[in-house]
């Protein structure tokens, strides 16, 4: 036993056709590999990475939680990192969202706002409120309650049968409104017909089927970065509380200051009844994520169901990752990360749009802080879609990639089936001169792949 067995394989890859360069260790903005090449880390990761790599105070933490006690049965015990983390987050949160229940990730706490939505109603005596309503063009995750709320189309197609009754209105997006609206139209009558639509199916189906409306406050991996248009989230939170439906925000995202805020529900002026958050929390040094529940559902759960949420996870509140938690967030605060990750976004947009004017196949720039967005186009000035089926997204990925930066490509930015997307979101630590460089790898990235893409139509 024990040696040497390079040739085989045994990892489940996440796609099998692809080849993985393997990282050796990572500092600040850059991720390096086996061969000795940098990546600058313009996603973050999955937008998770979201303090920089190699973050000392972070490590150190984990290992000493480590030693202290590595796991605890949050049934049968606390521990102080987790009272600690779930007192920085309350406090974070919008006023009426006071307590933090944990996760390991994204898609679990997504899970768990469902659950805790239709316990809400069951518990009051109203147990046919069980619908949840999503978005098109939105994404929760895979776990099943989250995948069939969510709307990506490529992720629930392969899983349709299995998926769950949720219901699905149009994600906004101003630019290609899908209710056929344009900026002025839409201002003119006052309608808001993106947000007016959840009215209309909320009695369509009978308010007293539907549980919970979901969305995320700006849209991440499906639109790339869609920010929706004045007094969206307003109308939706009033719809909500006319027809007792809870309102999750789902902030894995964009929250612990990716957008410039602490949390992006801020820019719009809105509270919910529950948010959820991911990602970020931890700055991605452990599985973390969770929700923010308001003091009504809180309540609500003490006074009318024995003060027992009917669910759970092994790892909910895992020391380790609470721990990385509590120092990731002290960081941020700190080290005044978030507004440096404002700062910088607003000069990262400007030299994406100074970067979109010179390229034809470079369309709208969006998004808040340093979750932006930029769409390709074949034709920006035609506003021409790539056929769809090319991955011209993943390409342009690639092309940066050999030039050592990395993206995050998206596909089906409009439909779930026509338009290419990049999302563009390094860690919250970046400095100027950082962006300087991921800006002019894209520059040098996006005029190769406009020229293979050429010379491949000629
Ligand atoms: C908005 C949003 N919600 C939920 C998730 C799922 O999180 P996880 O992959 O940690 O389960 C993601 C992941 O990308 C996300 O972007």
């Amino acid at each position: 036993m024990g040696g040497v067995k390079q040739e085989k394989d045994y990892v489940f890859h996440r796609d099998f056709t692809k080849s993985y360069p393997l990282i050796t260790h990572g500092e600040g903005v850059y991720l390096y590999d086996s061969q000795g090449k940098r990546y600058l880390d313009a996603s973050s990761g999955a937008v998770a990475a979201n303090l920089g790599h190699g973050v000392g105070e972070i490590a150190e933490a984990m290992a000493q939680q480590a030693m202290k006690a590595g796991f605890v049965h949050t049934l049968r015990f606390e521990t102080e990192v987790l009272q600690e983390l779930a007192r920085e987050i309350g406090e974070l949160a919008p006023p009426t969202l006071n307590r933090v229940y944990f996760t390991s990730g994204g898609s679990e706490a997504n899970e768990s706002a469902i659950k805790l939505a239709r316990q809400y109603h069951a518990d009051r005596g109203q147990p046919g409120k069980h619908i949840a309503i999503g978005r098109w063009q939105s994404y929760h995750g895979n776990t099943m309650a989250s995948l069939s709320a969510g709307g990506d189309i490529k992720r629930r197609k392969m899983y349709t049968p299995m998926l769950n009754h949720a219901r699905h209105i149009y994600s906004p997006y101003c630019k290609r409104c899908p209710y056929g609206k344009t900026a002025e139209t839409c201002q003119k009558d006052n309608t808001l017909a993106c947000a007016d639509d959840l009215e209309r199916l909320i009695r369509e189906l009978g308010p007293e089927n539907i549980s919970c409306f979901i969305c995320e406050p700006i849209v991440g991996s499906q639109q790339g970065a869609g920010v929706p248009p004045e007094g969206y989230l307003r109308r939706i939170r009033e719809i909500c509380d006319r027809y007792e439906v809870v309102m999750i925000v789902d902030e894995v995202m964009t929250g612990f200051g990716r957008t410039g805020t602490n949390f992006a529900i801020e820019h719009f002026g809105v509270e919910p009844d529950i948010l959820t958050f991911g990602k970020g929390v931890s700055g991605g040094y452990a599985p973390l994520a969770g929700m923010v529940v308001s003091d009504k559902l809180v309540d609500s759960l003490i006074q009318y169901g024995n003060g027992r949420f009917v669910h759970g996870y092994t790892f909910s509140g895992h020391p380790v990752s609470v721990a990385a938690g509590l120092a990731a967030v002290r960081y941020y605060r700190e080290k005044r990360v978030r507004e440096n990750g404002a700062q910088q976004g607003d000069y990262l947009f400007l030299r994406l749009q100074e970067l979109q004017s010179r390229h034809a196949m470079m369309g709208e720039v969006r998004g808040k802080g340093l979750l932006l967005g930029v769409e390709l186009l074949l034709d920006q000035e035609k506003d021409l879609h790539f056929p769809p089926g090319l991955d011209m997204a993943e390409r342009l990925n690639q092309a940066a990639m050999e030039r050592g930066a990395v993206f995050y490509p998206g596909t089906g930015t409009v439909d779930g089936i026509l338009g290419n997307h990049l999302l563009v979101a390094p860690p919250l630590t970046i400095s100027r001169a950082e962006v300087d460089e991921l800006v002019q790898i894209l520059d040098e990235a996006v005029t190769m792949w406009e020229e293979q893409i050429r010379a491949s139509l000629q």
